[in-house]
């Protein structure tokens, strides 16, 4: 039995769905359901006793003791967080609320935990971070190694920074057997529409502007997000308790070049009603504040120790995820209802 927190979000359930295809291992999957948690999602395990939802806090320690006292897995995986850089930006508490007193709370209940745990050597907490947190590159700069220093830009990838300190001093301090992950941008099925990727697809569906942030040449890193759960279970597996792992595809490209990508894309799998391409919706709008230059990851480590590869290039998990959301429209109608559309027209006029 493992838990794994946040497992109706993006990468979260993506990890759940993937962990119960390929074994029968049960998964309690503790998550608040906020605007980015949607159980739509997982609805093929529906019915499946090998995963256990419970609707909560990850820093509700009432809760989260009751949770690991009844079900007493061997692992938690921590995926809750708020995600998303520019509502960072615009809201920054509930960042702190989740990324940094939840996982502190929730880092306490487990010390609490595993201390009375006769194999507490073989259990283990695996934290999920993000490559933000070691701040922006210059074009010339090498990528991101687990050593470089740690300078987050955003309210987001500081909160995200604080988590992964707490982290460290846990294991360090108490000898908690922790684990932690930065990987970089991940995309693919059931990604929130308010990221790059989805948010363009949908927009060029729908006839809509597509915002590009600046003057496009911004650098992501990016990975399919069945790579990245593949590398969090590697890690899970293998990984050497207390280290931190770099996670990566080696694919850096600049924003407009995956905005003119996914244009393509859709020009070949869904034509325009009137002929014209769609790269003609492309807008360029006022730069994200703060926005960080670049982010490029060295994977060195974690493919020469653990044997890890990716198994997408971007050109075939690009392919798959436009095609996805062309399959996909009602899972994407669920999603933007209620709350998100809310906020985005309170937030974004343009959208
Ligand atoms: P997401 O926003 O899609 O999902 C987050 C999930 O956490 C949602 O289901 C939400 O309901 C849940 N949640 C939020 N606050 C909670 C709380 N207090 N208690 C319990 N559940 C809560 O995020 P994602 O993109 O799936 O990211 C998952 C993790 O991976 C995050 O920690 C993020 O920092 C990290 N990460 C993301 C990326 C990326 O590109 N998306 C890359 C690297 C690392
Ligand atoms: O690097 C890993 C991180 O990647 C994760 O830790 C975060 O949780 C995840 O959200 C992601 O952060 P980014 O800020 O890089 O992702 P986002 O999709 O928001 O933006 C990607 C790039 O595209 C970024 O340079 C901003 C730009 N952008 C984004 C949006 C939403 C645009 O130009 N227009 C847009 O409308």
């Amino acid at each position: 039995m493992i838990l794994v927190t946040g497992g109706a979000g993006f990468i979260g359930a993506n990890f759940i769905l993937d962990w119960l295809r390929l074994n029968d291992e049960p998964v309690i999957n503790l998550d608040k359901l906020t605007y980015a948690g949607n159980l739509n999602t997982l609805k093929e395990l529906e019915s499946d006793t090998r995963h256990i939802f419970i609707k909560g806090d990850i820093g509700d320690s009432q809760l989260v003791e009751n949770i690991l006292d009844k079900y007493k897995p061997r692992a938690v995986i921590n995926f809750a967080a708020e995600s998303h850089v520019d509502r960072s930006i615009l809201e920054p508490h509930a960042f702190l609320q989740t990324n940094v007193i939840g996982t502190f709370n929730l880092l306490e209940s487990v010390k609490k935990y595993w201390t009375n745990l006769p194999n507490s050597n073989e259990f283990r907490f695996l934290h999920v971070s993000t490559d933000e947190v070691y701040g922006s590159l210059e074009r010339t700069e090498p990528a991101f190694t687990e050593g470089h220093k740690y300078e987050p830009n955003s309210p987001y990838s500081a909160s995200k920074a604080a988590s992964d300190h707490f982290v460290r001093a846990y294991h360090h301090t108490y000898g908690l057997p922790v684990l932690t992950t930065n990987c970089s941008n991940n995309y693919g099925p059931f990604h929130f529409p308010e990221k790059l990727i989805p948010l363009m697809i949908i927009n060029a569906l729908s006839g809509k502007g597509l915002p590009v942030y600046g003057d496009g040449q911004q650098i992501r890193d990016w990975l399919y997000v069945k790579d990245h759960c593949a590398a969090i279970r590697c890690v899970l597996a293998g990984g050497k308790v207390g280290e931190t792992y770099n996670i990566g595809g080696w694919n850096e490209k600049p924003n407009i070049e995956i905005v003119n990508t996914i244009c393509e894309l859709l020009d070949e799998l869904r034509p325009r009603a009137d002929g014209k391409p769609y790269a003609k919706q492309i807008q360029y709008v006022a730069d994200r504040p703060g926005h960080d230059r670049r982010y490029a990851v060295d994977a060195n480590k974690i493919e020469c120790q653990l044997d890890w590869r990716p198994a997408e290039t971007f050109e075939t998990g690009i392919r798959k995820t436009v095609q996805w959301y062309l399959d996909n429209q009602v899972w994407v109608e669920n999603v933007q209802s209620g709350a998100y559309r809310t906020w985005i027209s309170k937030n974004y006029a343009e959208r």
